[in-house]
């Protein structure tokens, strides 16, 4: 696998993507995830692909004080081959270049098998809750 920063001609294989990994929700907006993502730390946007083909990705982030992953994604027939775990670590040594101390991640409760991906590489369960407050309404409003 080849791993690089998202361009914005990918837009359309990482879109596919994410769909593909049941990873777009109705109350988030793909496309509209991507172009802000492309404003603050594009760099740590990465694309992970096989001969030419986009079969994997994973949005890093940094605040300052914790880094984040979203998008982590591999193409279902390119699943448990060990290239979800190795985007994984291109995303830990860029923070970790930067600086960045802790990962917080979320990962729905409901997605056990994904839980277990990331305890294998190394993750543990904070005794935290996630709390949220949307700012910008995005996604079907009906389906919000
Ligand atoms: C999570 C995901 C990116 C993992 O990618 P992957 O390429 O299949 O993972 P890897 O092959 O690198 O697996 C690394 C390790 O995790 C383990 N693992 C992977 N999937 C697992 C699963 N479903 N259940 C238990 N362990 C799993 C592997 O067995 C491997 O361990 P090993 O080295 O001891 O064999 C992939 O399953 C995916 O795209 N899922 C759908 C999208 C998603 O839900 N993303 C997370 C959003 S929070």
């Amino acid at each position: 696998m080849n791993i690089r920063c998202f361009t914005s001609s990918d837009a359309q294989q990482v879109i596919a993507l994410w769909q593909e990994c049941g990873l777009t929700v109705p109350w988030n907006d793909p496309q509209k995830d991507i172009e802000r993502k492309l404003s603050v730390e594009a760099d740590l946007f990465l694309v992970g692909e096989l001969e030419g083909r986009i079969m994997a990705s994973a949005m890093g982030g940094y605040d300052g004080h914790r880094g984040s992953v979203n998008y982590l994604a591999v193409l279902p027939r390119h699943q448990k081959k060990g290239f979800g775990e190795a985007l994984l670590r291109e995303v830990e040594t860029r923070l970790l270049e930067l600086g960045c101390p802790k990962i917080n991640l979320m990962v729905r409760t409901t997605n056990q098998p994904v839980i277990s991906f990331y305890e294998g590489c190394g993750y543990t369960k904070d005794p935290v809750v996630c709390i949220g407050k949307r700012l910008i309404p995005d996604g079907d409003p009906a389906k919000r």
